[in-house]
């Protein structure tokens, strides 16, 4: 990707405007896959791909978008912007503007150049980036100050709302309200949140499975209805029971008649992750990496077995990694069904894994990965903090 400065020129040059640029990191998560949309924890941190949106302001009513990795330019009326079915890059960008115009802030007329590294399709949150750093650079346009939980709320109706995508609010929210160098463990319910230290000693790094993965796809939707029936079952038989974060595996046995074979597998997944979480909260700020690493080997199993969101591609990478010098843990990471695995890894031997992962990956499968060695950086918040 260009640098900054490119980015701000090549935005003079297309729109003949100053623009000014904004910036949102990708994602990872550590641990707590599926929980977000019950009211669960997850333990993401935002790392080292990132969006670029640079904006300026148009003297019309017009939104003029231009996707540099699309290599396309769209134009929108703002005064009839409404969701559609066309699943279209600008979907993310032109929801957040209408979920400001939803939460009753105008939007004037704008020119957006959006630029940006984030592997697509890889469970990295691409298009979380995307919808952060848009809304950063429409902020910048009005007079209304968002909070950074605001934010992530808003960025999540864009893609629930506007992109027709289900997803929970992890991504949007560790987008915004991460810091370097911090893990973020998120309670969902009530959004309160704390930043983790991640000890010196450990690199995170991330393998790409290529299996690709939307979650504007079935089978996130698919798992979603499974765990809500189920969660609706639960309440049935208790009525204080409101989300699936407030059951535990006793009531899940209690109504397990009441409920199908798959609600119950992904129930007990989400009931035991949600309790990794806080075991892994524990391990971390202990400096237990040891007992990290194998409650995330644990939280693989479950997302393979129970919530069966894993794929033989990625069971493979987090086999190899698990074999490996320098692993303290590996899993899935995301949605599932393809994507990514997250290892923890001693950091002496970072460089090396990553190597030998990908390596006996190809040899395993003849499939080329992608494999990083992360930073854990700051969100889009502390960022347009730093450029103010
Ligand atoms: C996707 C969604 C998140 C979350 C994860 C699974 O990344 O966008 O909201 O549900 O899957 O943990």
């Amino acid at each position: 990707m260009i640098s900054y400065s490119e980015q701000l020129s090549a935005h003079q040059a297309r729109f003949q405007s100053e623009g000014q640029l904004f910036s949102a990191p990708a994602r990872v998560n550590l641990i707590g896959e599926h929980t977000d949309y019950t009211g669960g924890f997850v333990m993401p941190l935002a790392i080292d791909f990132e969006t670029v949106a640079v904006v300026s302001r148009r003297t019309d009513n017009k939104a003029v978008l231009y996707s540099a990795n699309f290599k396309e330019q769209v134009e929108f009326d703002l005064a009839t912007l409404a969701p559609n079915d066309k699943g279209h890059w600008s979907d993310y960008g032109m929801g957040v503007a209408w979920a400001l115009q939803q939460k009753g802030i105008a939007v004037p007329g704008f020119n957006l150049s959006v630029d940006g590294n984030v592997p697509l399709g890889a469970g990295l949150s691409s298009s979380a980036s995307i919808e952060v750093a848009v809304c950063m650079a429409l902020l910048s346009l009005v007079d209304t100050k968002l909070t950074g939980p605001e934010i992530a709320i808003l960025c999540r109706k864009a893609e629930n709302d506007f992109a027709h995508s289900p997803c929970g609010i992890m991504d949007q929210f560790v987008i915004t309200n991460a810091a370097a160098d911090k893990a973020l463990l998120l309670d969902c319910r009530s959004l309160d949140f704390y930043l983790l230290p991640l000890g010196t000693d450990t690199k995170i790094v991330i393998a790409n499975s290529m299996v690709k993965h939307s979650i504007a796809e079935g089978e996130y939707g698919d798992r979603r209805g499974e765990v809500e029936a189920g969660q609706a079952a639960l309440h049935e038989m208790n009525p204080q029971i409101k989300l699936l974060r407030d059951a535990n595996m006793d009531d899940l046995r209690a109504a397990k008649s009441k409920m199908s074979e798959a609600s119950f597998k992904r129930c007990r997944h989400i009931i035991t992750e949600n309790a990794r979480v806080l075991e892994a909260r524990s391990a971390l700020t202990s400096g237990d990496m040891r007992r990290f690493g194998d409650i995330m080997f644990a939280a693989h199993a479950s997302m393979r077995d129970d919530f069966q969101a894993s794929c033989p591609e990625v069971d493979k990478l987090v086999d190899l990694a698990h074999a490996l010098p320098g692993c303290i843990g590996a899993r899935i990471t995301g949605g599932g069904f393809g994507g990514c695995t997250v290892n923890v890894v001693e950091a002496a031997q970072a460089e090396t894994f990553a190597e030998q992962l990908k390596q006996k990956y190809f040899e395993a499968t003849g499939i080329k990965s992608d494999v990083f060695v992360c930073k854990a950086v700051d969100g889009a918040l502390a960022r347009a903090g730093k450029s103010a």
